[in-house]
């Protein structure tokens, strides 16, 4: 549903989106992700035909966003960073007239304003102009003008931006259920959200694309993914890292923390480590080791995020140099 082909954008000379491909289908919701500047708001400005392309193309559905904007725009709803919408109009009113440029009139103009309203929790504010509206419900707001006249795409820039937490998980749900039948681009900065509602994920740097997979293949790239963690009691830390270590299934022993004779170890394994956890609990157990705690540690997204765009360490300036 929506494809993107060497896509580049220069502000002057400078490239911000520097030749990026992707595709959206059906039934996925793309998460596109990015450190501040990357050019995510510039590159769905542009899916969005906001902003003309410098180089390749953009499709919705099989139309072409430059060619054919008028049947391109009819295929996809489009919530802006920052929920723009008319100050001065009521909540209901600027419903009402996103519903009538969608060619919704009359009883289907009605009906789609409820129902997005409706999904959006709207109805208790709408005669409030909406520059007396909190932020929160500008941006639910401006979400329901997105999903007005129920189109098969959408793109949505932070959509959970400034939403208090039931809101988010609401907000989340709603976009994870239309994700089935749908092709979503959602742009965010809150990885949980990832894993909570994307089939799919992207993240770009300075404008190129570093990582195309899905949300578990992102954490398989977690530098801890696969390490066990173990808490001992009543063991000297010099010494269980010693025995640990001798073992071949363990590459590395690393004390994490020692108090009140409770030691934390961090161990790291040889190769894949399959029933790695099963082998160190076998080997506490043999030597009578008592402890407290044993578990996997699951990979974090926010330490892949870092590796991946920002290798070097180095500050980052915004957009390519
Ligand atoms: N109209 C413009 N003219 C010049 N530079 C621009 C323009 N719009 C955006 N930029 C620059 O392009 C770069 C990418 O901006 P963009 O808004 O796409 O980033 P982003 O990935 O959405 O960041 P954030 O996470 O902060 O929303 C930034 O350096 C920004 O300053
Ligand atoms: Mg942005």
């Amino acid at each position: 549903m929506i494809e993107a082909t060497s896509v580049k954008k220069y502000f002057g000379d400078r490239p911000v989106v520097a030749g990026i491909s992707f595709s959206v289908a059906r039934g996925e919701v793309l998460g596109f992700l990015g450190p501040n500047g990357a050019g995510k708001s510039t590159t769905m400005r542009m899916i969005t035909g906001f902003l003309p392309l410098s180089e390749g193309s953009i499709s919705i559905g099989g139309c072409d966003i430059e060619e054919n904007p008028v049947e391109a725009k009819r295929l996809f709803g489009y919530l802006p960073e920052n929920a723009p919408a008319y100050q001065d109009m009521s909540v209901g009113g600027f419903l009402q007239f996103s519903a009538a440029i969608r060619g919704l009139s009359g009883r289907a103009g009605k009906a789609a304003v409820e129902r997005a309203a409706g999904l959006c929790h709207l109805e208790g504010v709408m005669r409030q102009p909406i520059d007396t509206l909190s932020k929160g419900y500008r941006h639910r707001l401006c979400f329901a003008q997105a999903i007005l006249h129920d189109p098969p795409v959408l793109i949505l820039d932070e959509p959970t931006d400034g939403l208090d937490p039931n809101q988010k998980h609401e907000m989340r749900e709603l976009i994870r259920e239309m994700g089935r039948d749908k092709a979503i681009i959602v742009s965010t900065h809150i990885l949980e959200e990832v894993e909570a509602i994307c089939t799919r994920v992207i993240i770009i740097d300075r404008g190129t694309l570093v990582f195309n997979g899905t949300p578990r293949e992102l954490l398989a790239r977690a530098p801890h993914g696969d390490r066990v963690l173990v808490i001992l009691r009543g063991i000297d830390g010099e010494e269980a890292v010693a025995a640990l270590e001798k073992l071949p299934q363990i590459r590395r022993a690393e004390i994490l923390g020692e108090e009140e004779g409770r030691l934390t170890l961090a161990l790291q394994p040889t190769g894949k480590g399959e029933d790695f956890a099963w082998n160190i609990k076998k080997m506490l157990d043999e030597r009578r080791w008592e402890f407290c705690e044993l578990h996997t540690e699951s990979g974090r997204l926010d330490e892949v995020f870092r590796d991946l765009t920002a290798p070097d360490g180095a500050d980052r300036k915004e957009g390519v140099a």
